[in-house]
């Protein structure tokens, strides 16, 4: 079935008699070109899934706006296409408000969202003029410290959270770092009106990939009983309620995706009842997904180098725990193909990189082309979200290079790291030299 060139399968994986293709370049070209491990993004997939997501939320609730939350994917490339389609940035710290404004982002279109900040993320942050979603109410009076701002949201923790990650990025309820428990809020809108500010938002980012679509309505009835009666208590007329992201793709072949159309239907009835239950001026709503727009659109092509024969039989490619933190992590799935081998028979194998800890052994078994040789290709499917952003360098391996393919175009948009890029930094004092 996923021989079909037209059939993009799960995660757009085009195959064409065995051969892989992302966009219209067969990843044979790819690697020959720019080298592996490389991580591959589908500028057309990307804009696809961007327009989809805003279209379905927009149709139902016109005065929306969608921020891309650019830890995810922090290419500058990525960045501006995402800027291209009318998105806004969501920051997570001082780097990534002057990644947004490197590209040409700034003001209301950049929510800072970072949390347990410094005083300089504080002070960078306000003379930045982006709109902080402050995590704490103990921020506040720091924040004071250095100016006011002209807009303050906070980040609410409605009580519940969710992800099909798992416990790792529950981002809300009880077990979380982040937001304000529901019986601070109004104290800490009291204390930002009685300092003098006077326009507001409210924030809240309960879990990452979520494929229930019901889930986004149910948090948003959350959030909006919390907004709704400090809104009515303190005579404040928000002008925005941003949901966050958590917008999930399907990670495994089998696996159901989001309603995306429920879910934004849902949420937006939601959104609407709880205005006008609290008789609330009717805010802009806001998302800042992340995952959602690059997660499927990003591929990572790796190269058997090695094959061993042992207790079992592993497959020893370039893509490592350092490349793809996720499956060591968080024990995340992530689909593999072979190049020119996905109709051959399967066998269960293993997989795995090359550094020095077992955790790198990321695939223990799996049903994968039995004849896979040597220098053969490998193609990780859904790799574009939390992929290159969370690599690191660990036993020499150095960060992969980043492309990007426009239907038959494949440009470089970040180069693959060197040595030099291993040691910058570095200091040896004089004496240890000797
Ligand atoms: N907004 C805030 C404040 C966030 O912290 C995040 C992600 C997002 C938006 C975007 O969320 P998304 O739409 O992608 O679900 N490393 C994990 C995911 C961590 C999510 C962190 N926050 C993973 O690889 O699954």
């Amino acid at each position: 079935m996923r021989n079909n060139p037209e059939d993009y399968g799960k995660g757009n994986m085009k195959i064409h008699e065995d051969q892989i293709f992302i966009g219209n370049v067969p990843v044979s070209t790819l690697a020959a070109e720019f080298g592996t491990p490389v991580y591959v993004y589908d500028e057309q997939k990307i804009r696809a899934n961007y327009r989809r997501a805003y279209g379905a939320f927009a149709r139902h609730y016109p005065d929306f706006k969608m921020f891309y939350a650019v830890k995810c994917c922090n290419n500058p490339a990525i960045v501006n296409i995402m800027r291209q389609e009318g998105a806004g940035v969501d920051a997570a710290s001082v780097n990534e408000i002057l990644l947004a404004k490197s590209v040409g982002l700034g003001g209301e279109d950049v929510m800072f969202s970072g949390n347990f900040l410094s005083d300089s993320d504080i002070r960078q942050g306000l003379e930045s003029g982006v709109i902080f979603n402050l995590d704490d109410l103990s921020i506040l009076p720091r924040l004071l410290k250095f100016g006011k701002p002209e807009i303050l949201s906070f980040r609410v923790n409605p009580g519940y959270g969710k992800s099909n990650v798992g416990d790792f990025v529950t981002n809300a309820g009880p077990n979380a770092k982040f937001g304000i428990h529901p019986d601070d809020v109004l104290k800490a809108y009291r204390m930002a009106k009685e300092a003098g500010i006077r326009r507001f938002g409210a924030h809240m980012m309960t879990g990452s990939c979520i494929t229930d679509a019901e889930y986004f309505p149910f948090v948003t009835g959350l959030l909006m009983d919390i907004i709704g009666r400090t809104g009515r208590e303190l005579g404040i007329d928000f002008e925005f309620i941003d949901l966050g992201g958590g917008l999930g793709i399907p990670y495994r072949p089998d696996e159901a995706p989001l309603d995306l159309e429920r879910a934004a239907e849902l949420t937006a009835r939601m959104f609407r009842s709880k205005v006008a239950e609290y008789g609330l001026k009717a805010p802009q709503l806001k998302m800042e997904p992340a995952r959602y727009f690059v997660g499927n659109a990003g591929y990572l092509i790796g190269t058997v180098h090695s094959i061993k024969h042992s207790y079992r039989t592993i497959l020893g490619t370039d893509i490592g725990m350092n490349t793809l933190a996720r499956p060591a992590m968080y024990g995340s799935y992530h689909h593999i193909y072979v190049n020119g081998k996905e109709s051959h028979p399967r066998k269960a194998l293993g997989l795995c990189g090359q550094l020095c800890e077992n955790t790198d052994f990321w695939v223990k078994e799996r049903e994968l082309p039995e004849d896979t040789a040597e220098g053969d290709l490998v193609v990780v499917e859904n790799a574009g979200a939390y992929g290159f952003g969370m690599s690191y360098q660990y036993n020499g391996r150095l960060r992969p290079a980043e492309v990007l393919v426009n239907g038959g175009n494949a440009m470089l948009v970040r180069e693959r790291e060197t040595f030099e890029d291993m040691v910058r930094h570095t200091i040896v004092p004089e004496y240890l030299k000797k």
